[in-house]
């Protein structure tokens, strides 16, 4: 039932096949027993008999059928309503999620406060077991007036201890605030996880999707963001390098190749390529005015188009595609404008490019090489600001970086 060593998605697979396809076929099991004794032996009703014989079709069947039409027409309200089942943060063993159980089970949750270490058996077996065994009993108990006062004592005695229990758990949580930080934690994860799970479940389980944005938080959003914030929907200090969202994308590219944004915050603003830029210098040269000026913004996005095409993003592949021809004109276009006495296009060599270079830019073969290693003469060279060789220097395996790297290209 595990389906390895300790909890985890195989567990949550075969619960959902459990009962999802092993509990359905045991209750037909049960019922067609049960229609089987039913016929056999006959009803036993109360007597009096006040009403003649019946035949169960149709008169049975059609009462049969409206209390299961209300019971789908209930779920069906509640399917609406609540926007269908609720889908938490995938389970991961290694987090501080606090797990809670759904409310009718809280009074038991919090009856087991009460029962630490080696005490717990009797607060998660002994007692329950005592209170199942009289409710058990109630049937026989009731046969006697006292002992029916008794059974309706015990049942309203459960019903407040079990209310005020609950009660207590819902205050103690809402008094936790570490308890409302992961909880909202948790609802940021599930949010992403959604969005990511558009494109299937990877055969690993919902969390290796989470993977990709958790490592960017903890090795990346010191320098970086995306979109803002640090892949896990929190804030980021003070972002001192590129916002990495839909990097190599067509948006990406036009918003960075940009007289007036290249050095913005957003970009490279914060970054040692801010002062001395050549990148700069040639985009005030070349592409002053670009807003007003369309035969320069109709050759930027020519270019664009080009160099975005080197990614292979899947997001992408359509309009890539469809736009061949003008990705070939952006391609002469790189040539003729000059944009190769900096960058390769293409063959690159260290000899010929002072500039990263942009043959296959964005692509998962170029991503990983940067982050693996950035001072790297492909890349930026000696003139690397902070960013951190990852591969070369071992802070992150192969696998970690291919999630981050998937993750940024949106796969
Ligand atoms: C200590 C700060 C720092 C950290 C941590 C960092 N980077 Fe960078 N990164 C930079 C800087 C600064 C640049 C700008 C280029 C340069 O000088 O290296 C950059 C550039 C990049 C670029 C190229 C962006 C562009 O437009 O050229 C990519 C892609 C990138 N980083 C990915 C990552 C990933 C993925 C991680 C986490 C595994 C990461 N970085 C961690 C500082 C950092
Ligand atoms: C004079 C040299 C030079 C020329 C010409 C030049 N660039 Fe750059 N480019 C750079 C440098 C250097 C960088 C690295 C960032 C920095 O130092 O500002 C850069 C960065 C870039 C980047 C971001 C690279 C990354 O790692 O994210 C792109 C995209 C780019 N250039 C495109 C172009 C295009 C398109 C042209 C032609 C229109 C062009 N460049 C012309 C020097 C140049």
């Amino acid at each position: 039932m595990l389906g390895g060593a300790d909890y985890g998605h195989h567990t949550l697979t075969r619960f959902f096949a459990l009962h999802a396809g092993i509990l359905p076929l045991a209750v037909i099991g049960l019922t067609v027993g049960h229609i089987y004794l039913f016929r056999r032996h006959g009803l036993t009703p109360k007597k009096p008999i006040k009403k003649a014989d019946e035949y169960f079709w149709p008169e049975q069947v059609l009462k049969d059928a409206v209390a299961c039409l209300a019971v789908l027409v209930t779920i069906l309200v509640l399917h609406f309503a609540f926007n269908g089942a609720h889908l938490d943060a995938p389970a991961d063993p290694s987090s501080a999620y606090p797990a809670r159980p759904d409310w009718y089970f809280l009074f038991l949750f919090q009856f087991l406060k009460y029962f630490p270490g080696h005490w717990e058996v009797l607060g998660a077996v002994v007692l329950p077991g005592i209170a199942m065994t009289l409710i058990f009993l109630m049937p026989i108990l009731g046969k006697s007036e006292r002992g029916h006062r008794f059974n309706v004592g015990l049942l309203f005695g459960i019903l407040a201890f079990a209310g005020i229990l609950t009660y207590m758990a819902v205050n103690a949580d809402r008094n936790n605030p570490t308890y409302i930080a992961s909880k909202e934690q948790a609802a940021r994860e599930a949010a992403i996880v959604k969005e990511l799970a558009e494109n299937g479940i990877p055969p690993e389980g919902a969390l290796a999707l989470l993977q990709g944005p958790k490592l960017f938080a903890q090795h990346c959003a010191s320098c970086h963001t995306h979109g803002g914030e640090n892949g896990l929907g929190n804030p980021v200090e003070k972002p001192s390098a590129p916002d990495l969202k839909g990097f190599g994308s067509r948006e990406y590219l036009t918003a960075m190749l940009h007289p007036e944004r290249f050095g913005s915050e957003q970009f490279f603003g914060n970054t040692a390529h801010a002062k001395k830029s050549k990148m700069q210098d040639f985009l005030d040269d070349e592409f002053d005015g670009i807003d007003d000026d369309k035969d320069l913004r109709a050759d930027m996005d020519l270019l664009i188009k080009a160099i975005s095409a080197e990614a292979k993003l899947a997001s992408q592949s359509k309009v890539d595609l469809e736009d061949r021809a003008a990705i070939q004109k952006g391609r002469e276009l790189f040539d003729e404008i000059g944009c190769t006495d900096c960058h390769a296009l293409g063959g690159w060599n260290a000899d010929d490019y002072s500039a990263p270079d942009l043959t296959g830019y964005g692509s998962r073969e170029w991503m990983l090489g940067i982050v693996d290693d950035p001072a790297h003469e492909r890349f930026y060279g000696k003139k690397n600001d902070r960013m951190p060789a990852f591969g070369k220097d071992e802070k992150l395996t192969r696998r970690q970086m291919e999630r981050i790297v998937d993750w940024l290209r949106g796969e």
